[in-house]
């Protein structure tokens, strides 16, 4: 990349906590929105994406499954990560998904910023939840740490602002830049089949731009990009870096962590992807019936 082509970019931020500690409730309320409400049951099925304009510039906002089953998703939603806020109910304290989040947050080598919700609540222990995570090295700087710790409520929006400045001044502490002018490449966080639309892959564009038309190889998937959806259902052109989208004009369904590249022309797609598969055949004869996910071949 010229340097002279680099920009900031908006932070992706990934909300990571045990289940019912209130990562999407807290994600509604930035957002002013119920998506709550319309899940079966409470619970995240799988990574919602959202762009949220902060300021001059923007954050991505990943919400995160608390449920166990989904641990391995979860570990691939730090990934792509910037910042990690760790959403821990302060009536409930820290559970085994909290250590779990911690874990893949350190792994990731992300800066964790730590979200004691539900402080409206009567029985709320904010302080002894912090005294819990200091077993864990997230520290205050009232103790001698440089742990962040916000007291916030989705239900009152209670220290909702504050979060948001802590985010902002976290990533510009780490100047975060892409190429806005460079062939996209990318994170898939979700694929699914749509009615009417056939295979669609839910992208976090992290560098580049992908453009209506662009020819795309995800994981085991390749295509030529159909539509572009943005999260608020809007179909868009381009989508530039820090952007998480819904696109169709796939072959095939990717996997949550598989990477996408935009390439020169559908043969060539085609024929990296047939080789993957290929590839990925081979190993599974080798390794007897584990199977491997596309994205372990990369
Ligand atoms: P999973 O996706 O299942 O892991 O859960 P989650 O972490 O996204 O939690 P969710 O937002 O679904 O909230 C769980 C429950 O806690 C819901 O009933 C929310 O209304 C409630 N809740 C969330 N935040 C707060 C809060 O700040 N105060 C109070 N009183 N209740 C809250
Ligand atoms: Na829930
Ligand atoms: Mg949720």
């Amino acid at each position: 990349d010229r340097e002279k082509d680099l920009e900031l970019r908006g932070p992706v931020v990934t909300f990571l906590g045990h289940v019912d500690h209130g990562k999407t409730s807290l994600l509604d309320k930035i957002r002013n929105t119920k998506v709550t409400q319309g899940e079966a049951g409470g619970i995240t099925q799988h990574i919602g994406a959202y762009k949220v304009p902060y300021k001059k510039s923007s954050i991505v906002f990943l919400d995160t499954p608390g449920h166990e089953a989904f641990t391995s998703m979860r570990a691939r939603g730090a990934n792509v990560t910037d910042i990690v806020v760790l959403v821990v109910a302060a009536d409930d304290g820290v559970m085994p998904q909290t250590v779990e989040a911690i874990n893949h947050a350190k792994a990731a080598e992300v800066p964790i910023i730590v979200a004691l919700n539900k402080i409206d609540k009567e029985g709320s222990k904010p302080e002894a939840t912090i005294q819990q995570l200091t077993k864990y090295n997230l520290i205050p700087d009232e103790w001698g740490g440089d742990t962040v710790f916000v007291k916030v409520s989705a239900i009152t929006g209670a220290g909702i602002d504050e979060l948001l400045e802590y985010i902002a001044l976290v990533a510009e502490m780490q100047s975060l830049e892409a190429n806005p002018k460079r062939k996209a490449s990318g994170t898939v966080l979700e694929g699914k089949v749509k009615d009417g639309k056939g295979s669609v892959a839910t992208l976090l564009v992290q560098n580049g731009t992908l453009k209506r038309g662009d020819f795309i190889l995800c994981g085991g998937a390749y295509g030529r990009v159909r539509d572009i959806i943005d999260h608020t259902g809007r179909t868009i052109k381009q989508a530039g870096p820090s952007t998480p989208i819904e696109i169709s004009g796939i072959s095939d369904l990717p996997e949550a962590g598989d990477k996408f590249y935009v390439v020169k022309n559908l043969s060539q797609a085609k024929s990296i992807a047939e080789e993957r598969k290929k590839n990925l055949h081979e190993k599974n004869l080798e390794q007897g019936s584990r199977k491997l996910s596309i994205h372990e071949l990369m």
